[in-house]
């Protein structure tokens, strides 16, 4: 049994992975927020982790305590979120930061805390969930692009530092997928039909492609993979949020 750390696996593509490489036979590690979900984890026999990952002061510290007796053979960096929609010249400065720090600098410092280890062990595989957003430029979410762009920049090069030690790196570049990315953000009406006609890819579509990967032997790499609907258009549209006049 090997050990697997999985970021933002309360919900969605995470929650997704974390099940299925438990189901696998790994120990699973998921951090989240959300208490119920983390304590419905914890019920299936899962380590949970507390975090907010957009705190960024605490986020060493609270990672030394927590991998102190858990060192990951998997990582599956995949926390994110998106900002609400809309012109860039309209984002309140307060989501640049938020967007930055929750969906790249965090996997960084989670990175930091785990290759190490990796590498001393010779052996790991570290996942980043991407995004065709970071690959081809989308209207209304150039913040979200522009992280997804610098973690599959980061995931590839990190490949580069990690292969002599035999630790894999994988970049999931996911297309459009259903899941609560978007609840809170987007009116219901608006989620129903970015996912009308079940042409979504679902989080367990991920989940069984992240165990295909893992599956090959250690000395064949899967640098990256583009995981779209099958009749998803090459720029598929999120609409905007409305701004009050
Ligand atoms: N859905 C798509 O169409 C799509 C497409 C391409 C890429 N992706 C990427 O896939 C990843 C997973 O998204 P998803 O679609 O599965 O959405 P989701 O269901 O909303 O899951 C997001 C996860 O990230 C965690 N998270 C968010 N902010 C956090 C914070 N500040 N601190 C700690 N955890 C945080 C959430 O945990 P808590 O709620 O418990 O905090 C949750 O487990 C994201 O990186 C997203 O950008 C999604």
């Amino acid at each position: 049994m090997s050990r697997a750390l999985v970021t933002g696996g309360t919900s969605g593509i995470g929650r997704a992975v974390a099940l299925a490489l438990q189901a696998a036979g790994h120990e699973v590690m998921v951090t989240g927020r959300n208490a119920g979900a983390l304590a419905e984890l914890s019920a299936r026999g899962m380590r949970t982790l507390s975090v907010d990952l957009g705190d960024l002061g605490a986020l060493s510290a609270v990672l030394a305590t927590a991998l102190q007796d858990f060192a990951p053979d998997i990582l599956v960096n995949n926390a994110g979120i998106v900002a609400p929609p809309g012109n860039f010249c309209d984002m309140a400065e307060a989501d640049i930061h938020r967007s930055v720090a929750t969906n790249l600098t965090q996997a960084l410092i989670v990175t930091h805390a785990v290759a190490p280890g990796m590498r001393a062990r010779g052996r790991g595989h570290i996942f980043f969930t991407g995004s065709i957003a970071g690959h081809t430029p989308y209207p209304n979410m150039a913040v979200y692009a522009a992280t997804k762009a610098a973690l599959g920049g980061f995931a590839q090069s990190l490949r580069l530092d990690l292969s002599p030690a035999m630790v894999r790196v994988t970049e999931i570049v996911a297309g459009r997928v259903e899941s609560p990315l978007y609840k809170g953000i987007l009116s219901d009406e608006a989620r129903a039909a970015m996912y009308a006609g079940n042409t979504a890819v679902q989080p367990e579509d991920v989940a069984q492609m992240v165990l295909s990967v893992l599956a090959l032997p250690a000395h064949v790499d899967v640098a990256r993979f583009d995981i779209l609907p099958t009749r998803q258009p090459v720029t598929p549209q999120v609409p905007a949020v409305e701004k009050p006049q």
